[in-house]
């Protein structure tokens, strides 16, 4: 018996049958003081294990098979986001749980490669559970963080942008490319004083001057990526630009402001006003929706606010 402190625990619903994993199980005893080693690597995981998985509790790998088990989700999460035998709900947790490790570590070291390309299935699995599991974005709200933190706002919105796209007749590869400039939009964040990320409160007029750095700062990033899709960087860098002008970086207007952009605009309003602040309460879908068609007539796409509310309709009548 070995110390349960040396393992991390796992979703066993991701274990696909058929799969060689390079990566042991473990499983706890009832008191669960100790862990046993439940699954060898390298063994083909056939229907008996997964049947036998179905009555244990937890699962758990040793830690030093981490970046081993990262591998076989990241190959695996768009496998899981297609599977009709899971829940959408418990699809959405397991995406979203993964999507919240990969923004953390992409905003750690947003100029690591590896962790711009652990994105990509991840947006694919977002993608597969709004186009094909209906009512996918109400299981989605449901799950998605309530406070508001940098990494989990940008994977919100990139829900919503995927949501929305979709609803506007965008679909196949420039979905994607929409859905990973949603996931990126506030990358240059990482590049701003983490005290004004992390304010307990609301910011002052030089600390917002600083804010405001994130678009283009997001962009260089992107560029230094390697990114070269200007729906891409539009969409990093024209986020919070304003449909009639004053906005940032560069002050321009209506369609001179990308498509991308002026989509990621309105779901990144939407969810701000959604979720929690130290400062202000969460507003209700509907209360922040009748504040962005009153007050933000100015500023974002009426006809893509629109399109919000009819795309919101459409999946509470699909439920
Ligand atoms: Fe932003």
């Amino acid at each position: 018996m070995r110390k349960q402190t040396r393992y991390r625990e796992i979703d066993k619903r991701i274990i696909t049958e058929g799969e060689e994993l390079d990566f042991s199980l473990y499983s706890a005893n009832d008191t669960k003081d100790a862990v046993y080693l439940f699954f060898k690597s390298g063994t083909p995981i056939d229907g008996n294990l997964k049947v036998t998985l179905r009555s244990i509790e937890k699962l758990y790998i040793d830690e030093n098979d981490y970046a081993s088990y990262q591998n076989y989700l990241n190959s695996h999460l768009q496998h899981i986001a297609s599977r009709n035998d899971i829940s959408t709900e418990e699809k959405a947790a397991i995406v979203y749980e993964k999507a919240t490790e990969v923004m953390n570590q992409m905003f750690h070291d947003p100029e690591a490669l590896g962790n711009v390309q652990a994105i990509q299935p991840l947006v694919g699995g977002f993608i597969d559970i709004v186009l094909h599991d209906r009512g996918a974005v109400e299981s989605l709200m449901q799950i998605t963080a309530h406070d508001y933190y940098t990494h989990t706002h940008s994977i919100n919105v990139s829900i919503y942008t995927i949501s929305l796209g979709s609803f506007l007749g965008i679909s196949g590869d420039e979905l994607t490319t929409l859905g990973t400039a949603a996931v990126l939009h506030d990358i240059g964040k990482s590049k701003v004083n983490y005290k004004i990320i992390n304010k307990n409160g609301r910011l002052n007029d030089e600390e917002f001057e600083e804010m405001k750095r994130h678009p283009a700062e997001g962009h260089a990033i992107a560029l230094a990526l390697g990114i070269t899709d200007q729906r891409i960087l539009s969409g990093i860098r024209h986020h919070h630009e304003r449909l009639s002008g004053g906005g940032y970086p560069d002050d321009i207007k209506g369609v001179k402001i990308s498509k991308f952009a002026r989509i990621i605009g309105v779901c990144d309003v939407f969810d701000a006003l959604s979720t929690k602040r130290s400062y202000k309460n969460p507003m209700s879908s509907f209360e922040a929706l009748s504040l962005m068609k009153r007050e933000f007539k100015e500023h974002l796409d009426m006809n893509m606010v629109n399109s919000f509310i009819k795309m919101l309709q459409k999946q509470e009548r699909e439920k």
